[in-house]
């Protein structure tokens, strides 16, 4: 019989609720969309210019290129965008984007606590955390809403540029003590945790918000996070998804997306190419059931169909529990 995952939440306790599915060996989408990327992939290495013979590659918006040059212009393009990404941020999605990532950690309720263990200890690891939007809403969940002094949360994000904005908004908008006390900040890859020091079985809750798509190898930082999280804990993810269900909304989403927001990066921040970049990272990202099945690859139990759509599938949040024992 499988074990049933620690409850800690609300989140928790309505993924147990609903029919757990369980690791198993790659599903047949998964199968399919790695086999479509490994025939594009060979296509490509004959003809990506620069990429010598034998190294993997991969895509960067729509361009294939090879793993070390994404991931270096993937830090070229946060690099570009840090001072002016949360401006950026609000003028491209009107301001959902606030929405969104307070329903998020609402869903998540941290420090939640229950009456057998007041005040309980949780270590939340914030993932791709850049600017600090969501560790700044669950410092304000846990220490205010949920009156828990006993939560500790960590921006991780690869990029220095970006937590040194999250660094000096910290500072701006925490207004506890306590809050500030107990923010820290990591610099490191969300591949390779293990590099910058984080032991398994250390986190009761890993969230990822838009950070996740740009990732090198996400199965390898699937991995991490299951690595990471306590038996019981939470991997919780925000991120742009696919609104195909809804066909003249997606037509106009398109459109905005890929006329709009490049042109609004060129006047407001004067850099096009990351904001197209940003926007063709969106649409390469796996549909919904994809996404779901790679976390269920990496071990992790979801309950129900394992996402929420939000504003018709444009974002969506992903959540898995890692199980007691592991099957
Ligand atoms: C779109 S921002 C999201 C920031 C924040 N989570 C939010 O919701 O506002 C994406 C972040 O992912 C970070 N990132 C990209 N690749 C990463 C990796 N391999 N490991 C950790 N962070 C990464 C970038 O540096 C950037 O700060």
């Amino acid at each position: 019989m499988a074990a049933r995952p620690l409850l800690r939440s609300r989140a928790l306790r309505s993924l147990s609720s609903a029919p757990a599915r369980i690791s198993r060996p790659f599903s047949a989408s998964t199968t399919r969309c790695l086999q479509q990327q490994q025939q594009q992939q060979q296509q490509n290495a004959t003809t990506s210019s620069g990429s010598s013979p034998g190294e993997k590659t991969t895509h960067f918006g729509f361009e294939t290129v090879t793993e070390s040059e994404k991931t270096q212009r993937v830090a070229g393009v946060f690099t570009s965008v840090a001072e002016s990404y949360d401006k950026m941020n609000d003028l491209m999605s009107f301001g959902w984007h606030r929405i969104w990532k307070d329903h998020f950690v609402t869903s998540l309720s941290p420090g939640l606590s229950s009456p057998s263990h007041p005040q309980a200890p949780q270590h939340i690891l914030d993932i791709a955390g850049g600017t600090g939007d969501i560790a700044f809403r669950h410092l304000h969940h846990a220490h205010v809403l949920n009156a828990n002094p006993n939560v500790a949360v960590t921006i991780s994000d690869i990029n220095p540029a970006m937590l040194a904005v999250g660094r000096q908004r910290a500072a701006e908008r925490l207004p506890l003590a306590s809050q500030r006390a107990a923010l820290s900040f990591l610099e490191a890859d969300a591949t390779d945790l293990r590099a910058a020091g984080v032991p398994d079985a250390s986190v009761d809750l890993y969230t990822v918000a838009f950070g996740i798509r740009n990732f090198t190898d996400i199965p390898a930082a699937l991995r991490e996070a299951y690595r990471v999280l306590k038996p019981g804990g939470v991997f919780a993810c925000l991120e742009f998804s696919k609104a195909d269900a809804h066909p003249l909304f997606n037509a106009v989403y398109k459109r905005w997306s890929f006329s709009a927001i490049p042109l609004i990066g060129q006047l407001v921040a004067g850099d096009r190419d990351s904001y197209q970049y940003l926007v063709e990272s969106i649409e390469r990202f796996p549909s919904q059931e994809q996404f779901r099945d790679m976390i269920v690859d990496a071990g992790f139990v979801v309950g129900g169909t394992g996402y929420e759509d939000l504003t018709g599938g444009v974002a969506a949040i992903h959540k898995g529990v890692k199980p007691i024992e592991r099957k």
